[in-house]
């Protein structure tokens, strides 16, 4: 509905400034990429490793807990992120918001749909990133719907406005938000400053349009979809705590990426989650069944891959010397980090192998690695897969509005070649016009990149985000 009210005023558009009468040219061609940014956890002893595993199990469990409707209004996805991020490696781009634009940088996220930002009066549970402040931006608007959520041992609080959004020189008005007033633990989230959710509306706990849904149902990009590579840099030992990351590209494929073709396939159900079917599992050669647990969710952020118990079981149990793992890494297993395994993943297409590095999420003694799969179990309803980073950075993948779907592509030479290379950190693109970088203290955020951004494209955003808040308020 979003979707055709805007074509149809694109068009509207379009033909009623075409003084020749003849048909118009389809829209300006568009696609713009901005390079991501890789966070490594500063320290990595094993006590912190357990403890990080632990949270991230927890924290799983409770976004994909299999009450998906009741998280809305709730700041489970925030808590989620920012656990995250302080435990495992983040991938974070920026973004710019109001009027004059700032920028902030945020963690992208496709297993949510809300976008977060941490506010200015937000106390010391925010820790030391740049917040949001409404009173410097004469595009703040506040819808003042308050959300507030308890977690195991803290809170998040705020309200949903609405803002002047941009990203790699792509803008929305009027976007959907919510504005973080307290977290009452820290986190030491320096410098991502909130989340950028790239799932799809009904998930939005915000109750709001996702950035990315704005644009490809706009018709505004080149085509409706996005593309991430995202880097390796797990065997390169002494990764600095920023390095360049990969990058998204909106609207368009990058073919300098990928080789070959993009295999799509259909996203399971309507469309919350990018949750697809997996066809097959094989370990060391050896098929695990997944008979009736197939379904996965493509989770930009998420470190690992989360399973059920029987197929984490038999997935270990390929690999000789592996144990479960007690305590705080109950879930996880170890496993002799002098084996190589090898995963190879089939969602009923190409067959697509995972690096052997990206098997071990970390080295917990002389001998012994902890694996990137672990056990998590969504419930009825919840998805029985959660696939997160460890995968992902070994293909290029497409995030398809329509049909909805996701794509796996082969990474070219090119890709490949930008792994664990320890290159300088990229400057962020922010958005059509200059930003002013709000550093926080210690951060590492460029000055204000500039792309230019087509000013025709922007009206419609304007006008689909108009109709979204009729159609929501
Ligand atoms: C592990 O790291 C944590 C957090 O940095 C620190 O508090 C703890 O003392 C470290 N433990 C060891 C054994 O080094
Ligand atoms: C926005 O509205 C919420 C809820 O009414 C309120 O708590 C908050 O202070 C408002 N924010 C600003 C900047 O006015
Ligand atoms: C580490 O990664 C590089 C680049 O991806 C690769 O060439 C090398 O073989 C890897 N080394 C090990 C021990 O996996
Ligand atoms: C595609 O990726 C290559 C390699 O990273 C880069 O040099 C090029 O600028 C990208 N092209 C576009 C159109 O973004």
């Amino acid at each position: 509905m979003i979707a055709s009210a805007c074509f149809t005023t694109l068009l509207f558009l379009l033909l009623s400034q075409d003084a020749s009468g003849a048909p118009t040219a389809s829209p300006t061609v568009v696609g713009r990429s901005m390079p991501i940014r890789r966070l490594s956890p500063s320290s990595q002893n094993l006590t912190l490793v357990a403890q990080q595993a632990k949270d991230q199990r927890d924290i799983l469990g409770v976004k994909y807990g299999g009450q998906l409707l009741q998280q809305r209004g709730t700041g489970y996805n925030l808590y989620h992120t920012f656990a995250d991020r302080t435990c495992f490696n983040s991938y974070y781009g920026t973004i710019a918001i109001g009027t004059p634009p700032v920028s902030y940088d945020v963690i992208l996220d496709t297993g949510s749909s809300d976008l977060w930002l941490t506010s200015s009066i937000c106390g010391p549970g925010c820790g030391t990133s740049p917040t949001y402040d409404p009173a410097k931006s004469s595009s703040f608007q506040n819808l003042s719907t308050p959300f507030e959520i308890s977690y195991g041992s803290g809170a998040v609080a705020g309200y949903v406005a609405e803002e002047t959004v941009q990203m790699a020189g792509f803008e929305v008005a009027k976007q959907g938000f919510g504005v973080v007033n307290a977290l009452s633990s820290a986190f030491n989230t320096n410098p991502v400053s909130g989340i950028m959710g790239l799932a799809w509306s009904p998930l939005s706990s915000t109750q709001q349009t996702p950035f990315w849904q704005t644009l490809a149902s706009g018709g505004s990009w080149d085509s409706a979809l996005f593309g991430v590579q995202l880097t390796r840099y797990g065997n390169v030992s002494n990764a600095a705590q920023n390095e360049p990351g990969g990058v998204i590209d909106l609207g368009y494929t990058n073919s300098s990426l990928y080789t070959g073709s993009i295999e799509y396939h259909n996203l399971v159900g309507t469309p919350q989650y990018w949750e697809i079917n997996m066809n097959t599992l094989t370990v060391q050669g050896k098929s695990i069944d997944i008979a009736g647990i197939s379904t996965a969710i493509i989770d930009t952020g998420t470190t690992n891959i989360a399973g059920p118990a029987s197929a984490v079981a038999s997935i270990y149990a390929q690999i000789p010397g592996s144990q479960a793992g007690t305590g705080q890494l109950d879930g996880y297993y170890t496993y002799p980090c002098s084996t190589t395994v090898n995963v190879q993943f089939n969602f009923g297409g190409n067959t697509w192998s995972m690096s052997p590095a990206d098997f071990t999420h970390s080295q917990v003694s002389t001998t012994e690695c902890l694996g990137a799969f672990f056990i998590a179990s969504f419930g009825s309803g919840g998805p029985s897969w959660v696939i997160g980073d460890a995968f992902l950075k070994n293909v290029y993948s497409v995030f398809k509005y329509s049909p909805a779907s996701v794509g796996f592509a082969a990474l070219s030479e090119t890709a490949i070649s930008q792994n664990g290379i320890k290159a300088a950190v990229p400057s962020p693109t922010i958005g059509a016009v200059t930003a002013a970088t709000n550093t926080g203290a210690a951060s590492s955020a460029s000055s204000g990149a500039v792309s230019s951004g087509p000013l025709s494209t922007l009206l419609c955003f304007w006008l689909a985000s108009t109709s979204i808040a009729f159609l929501f308020w």
